[in-house]
């Protein structure tokens, strides 16, 4: 049986710089489920789709092909054949997978090849539903949060240092944004699963919290 990881939380808490250290410090891959709910928001953009047209979304996630390979220890989505992990990082295309990642035909397709991914490697994978859904019987599973303060103090210096302009305040209001519609959509929405163990990253270094994971892990298996 492989072994998996399951970090979820909301936007910002940091989930996919501890889930990559967390991976390589065990020697498993780490799995970016938001890379596709990207992946698919940029093929709907690309083809002319709004975030509000949700029939369209169904019948069009089908002809999206998404696959996953790992490069250096770093995870490339194709999309149809093409590498997007370029094209998969904007504002754009992050409040689109957040208005398609509601869609039900688009979360069948992507859990799927989400478990697939999960049955033939040791995984740490993160996202909104990884602990309640798509890997119900996870080793360990781990709630990783931070304020809405912190995790927008965390985007401006990221987006400062690429030099671009921007107000923490404005941002702040995008995660809030952001955590009300992945925390209250019909379908798999993000809460903590039960038996997951809530971590508060707001004064942790990322060491500190990817021994926590670690440990829990150790006492896991
Ligand atoms: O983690 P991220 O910002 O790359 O995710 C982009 C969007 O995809 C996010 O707003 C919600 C959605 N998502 C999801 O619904 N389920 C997942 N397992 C991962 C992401």
């Amino acid at each position: 049986m492989s072994k998996q990881i399951a970090i979820d939380g909301p936007a910002g808490a940091g989930k996919s710089t501890i889930a990559r250290k967390v991976a390589a410090e065990l020697g498993f891959i780490y799995v970016d489920t938001g890379a596709m709910y990207r992946a698919m928001a940029l093929y709907m953009l690309k083809n002319g789709i709004k975030a509000e047209e949700s029939d369209k979304i169904s019948a069009t996630c089908d002809s999206a092909d998404i696959t996953i390979r790992h490069e250096n220890g770093e995870q490339v989505v194709f999309l149809n054949g093409e590498n997007v992990n370029g094209q998969i990082r904007t504002e754009e295309v992050g409040n689109m997978a957040s208005a398609s990642s509601v869609n039900g035909d688009v979360r069948r397709k992507l859990v799927e090849l989400q478990q697939k991914l999960a049955s033939e490697a040791d995984v740490v994978m993160d996202g909104r539903d990884i602990g309640t859904v798509v890997l119900p019987n996870a080793n360990v599973k781990v709630y990783l949060t931070a304020s809405s303060r912190v995790r927008a103090e965390r985007r401006f210096k990221e987006l400062t240092a690429k030099g671009e302009k921007c107000d923490i305040d404005v941002i702040e209001k995008d995660i809030i944004e952001r955590d009300y519609r992945d925390m209250h959509r019909e379908i798999s929405p993000l809460k903590q699963a039960d038996d997951a163990t809530l971590v508060d990253s707001s004064d942790m270094t990322i060491d500190e919290v990817a021994k926590t994971i670690i440990d829990l892990y150790r006492k896991a298996i």
